[in-house]
């Protein structure tokens, strides 16, 4: 028997790195998928392949699962962090089937680049909870499978990951987080357009060296504090379909994340291209310092616009995805 499962990636309407100091954040999850096929095994070994947008496509085998490493070398610091994920979603998937032995064939299919800010960590944790425990029979509510891959991001990211991603790419469409509370949210349509410089981030690092500011600057707080209020503005913004107003809230969003030290050449290029192409607003989206910027556009101006622009290796429209995790 095999199990297919599918989550969303997600972009930062607003709010990024300032929701790990409780300030709130909306994530709004995109029609990007990851999909993880899952085959249970007679042996408790576990083997993964992936074909990933950023990837080459990679095969890893480990030995038992209670060593739990590859026994092969692992290609790429990339893969290797992605194997971090896939090894934490099948510990949880093991511990809520209460099967501690299960082996599992896995195969990944990513139309999210990795570490980019479009959330990919988190849809390959969720989507590998969900099939993980659906090949052992056990079938959970995506708000559990939610916080068992905010656990997975907890432990791969040494504690540094709010629920964020986690709970977007499990309910699907926009959400707001503030601490350990998460809701759904009403939204709009959002014509969200993605640009892609083609580098990848190390999230870690990035939040890091936020706290390293705020630590040096009290006043760096004060921006964080400064990002809490533009996200309360843009809720009503949001509730209100005020696209216009959503679109000057994520200029100010990207300017404050600039003066927090995470966005980039690259970053601000595509920023100030997409306002070119007319853009209603344009800030970066997740960690920063390379990956994905996001652009609200009602036309096609944008998109355009970043596909001339020479630091854009992708551009995309992407429709609010309104299903999170399912099954396929
Ligand atoms: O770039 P991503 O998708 O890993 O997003 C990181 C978002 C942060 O707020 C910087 C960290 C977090 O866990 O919320």
């Amino acid at each position: 028997m095999t199990t297919t499962s599918s989550a969303p990636g997600k972009v930062y309407l607003f709010g990024e790195h300032a929701v790990v100091y409780g300030e709130p954040a909306v994530p709004c999850a995109i029609e990007r998928r990851a999909l993880v096929t899952v085959a249970g095994r007679d042996d408790d070994r576990v083997r993964v392949s992936a074909d990933d947008l950023s990837l080459d496509g990679f095969t890893v085998e480990y030995g038992s699962s209670s060593d739990g490493k590859p026994d092969v070398d692992v290609p790429t610091p990339l893969i290797e962090a992605a194997m971090g994920y896939v090894e934490e979603a099948l510990a949880q998937a093991r511990d809520a089937a209460d099967r501690p032995d299960a082996g599992f064939d896995v195969e990944i299919e990513s139309e999210i680049p990795l570490g980019a800010g479009l959330g990919s960590s988190a849809a390959v944790a969720v989507a590998g909870i969900d099939a993980a425990t659906r090949e052992l029979g056990v079938e959970l509510d995506p708000r559990d499978v939610a916080d068992r891959a905010y656990q997975v991001e907890h432990e791969v990211q040494d504690g540094q990951a709010s629920r964020a991603d986690t709970f977007c790419s499990a309910m699907g469409g926009a959400v707001r987080v503030e601490g350990d509370d998460c809701e759904t949210m009403a939204a709009p349509d959002l014509p969200f357009v993605v640009g892609y410089d083609g580098a990848s981030h190390d999230t870690g690092e990035l939040v890091a060296g936020v706290r390293a500011l705020r630590d040096e600057f009290g006043f760096a707080s004060d921006t964080v504090a400064a990002i809490g209020d533009l996200v309360r503005e843009g809720e009503q913004a949001l509730a209100d379909g005020d696209l216009e107003t959503l679109g000057r809230l994520m200029n100010f969003n990207h300017g404050l994340l600039s003066a927090l030290g995470v966005s980039s050449r690259s970053l601000d290029n595509l920023v100030w291209a997409a306002r070119d192409g007319g853009a209603l607003g344009a800030k970066l989206t997740g960690a920063g310092g390379g990956g994905c910027i996001v652009a609200l556009d009602e036309g096609d101006g944008v998109e355009t616009a970043l596909s001339l622009s020479p630091e854009c290796e992708e551009s995309f429209s992407a429709e609010l995805a309104t299903e999170g995790v399912r099954e396929e």
